[in-house]
């Protein structure tokens, strides 16, 4: 049938989505897949069904894409996709309710605190330590996302982030190194380790930069990782996510994992991670979009 790749959207990854979905759109036509491009942004989500469409790719990132808004429209469409449901994607989009029912859960997450204009910012400081991490609750690829080193310096950073977000997340720093586990269907995938050369994994680390490391095998243990693939799964399913996400998280010194956030409709560009994950296991990025594509049928 016919596949709509849909991607673009009107989020500040919205740049982002479309060089995943550029990437997803060859691959799956160079598979001999009847595929081509769906910008929301350009025309309704009506017209899937009005151009004969018989699934979605779905590679938006951030809100009205990644957060279940574009999910129910399908839903009420009848137009199978990609990814996590209504649920899902909604919840993943949402670093709060994220940790909230990961750490109901008894799943390993930093310490944070939900910080607002109200806040006593010294005594969080003085809590979480410094540095911290200062992050809007929903957004994607670091956007917003700021490193506070100083004392004093975090009621400048919510500020900032708050302009991305009514709410606002301050998050305990852990030293250990920043990884990520990619999970395809029920399967965990090999994790790889982010060495990015810049202060964190931000968006130039993040897309634009050559000199971040990424190494598969990750360099932990084979217990740690099926320790830690256990807990990913728990955080996968918990949240409601099916067909594929990505679940980034942070070890400390002395080896306990920290599970950061969801990512539902994970980055497909060329410096993305999920594509390197898969690779390790002997999956090409064109066969992994075929993969994914065929969980619209689970
Ligand atoms: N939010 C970006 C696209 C990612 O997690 O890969
Ligand atoms: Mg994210």
């Amino acid at each position: 049938g016919k596949v709509a790749v849909v991607m673009g959207g009107t989020s500040s990854e919205r740049e982002v989505s479309l060089m995943s979905g550029t990437g997803v759109l060859a691959a799956l036509q160079s598979k001999g897949v009847d595929a081509h491009k769906f910008d929301p942004a350009e025309k309704p989500l009506q017209a899937l069904k009005d151009e004969g469409y018989d699934r979605a790719f779905l590679i938006l990132h951030g809100p009205f894409g990644e957060d279940g808004t574009v999910q129910g429209a399908l839903e009420v469409l009848g137009v199978p996709y990609t990814g996590p449901g209504v649920m899902g994607s909604a919840i993943g989009m949402d670093k709060l309710r994220t940790k909230l029912i990961w750490k109901a859960m008894g799943l390993p997450i930093p310490d944070f605190e939900l910080i607002d204009e109200q806040t006593d910012f010294a005594a969080v400081e003085k809590k979480l330590g410094l540095p911290l991490f200062v992050k809007p609750a929903s957004e994607g690829s670091s956007v917003g996302v700021i490193k506070v080193k100083q004392p004093g310096e975090l009621a400048a950073a919510f500020a900032e982030a708050r302009k991305y977000d009514r709410l606002v997340l301050a998050e305990q720093f852990v030293g250990g190194g920043e990884y990520t586990a990619s999970v395809l269907g029920q399967r965990v995938l090999p994790f790889v380790k982010i060495e990015p050369a810049t202060e964190f994994y931000d968006y130039q680390a993040k897309y634009f930069r050559d000199d971040t490391v990424y190494r598969c095998p990750c360099g932990l243990s084979a217990e740690q990782e099926a320790r830690i693939s256990r807990d990913v799964l728990t955080a996968f399913n918990v949240i409601g996510c099916k067909g594929w996400s990505r679940v980034d998280f942070l070890m400390d010194e002395a080896g306990q994992h920290y599970l950061l956030e969801v990512n539902t409709a994970p980055g497909m560009t060329s410096h993305s991670l999920f594509p390197i994950s898969a690779r390790q296991v002997g999956i090409s990025y064109e066969d992994l979009v075929v993969d994914i594509l065929a969980t619209t049928l689970e």
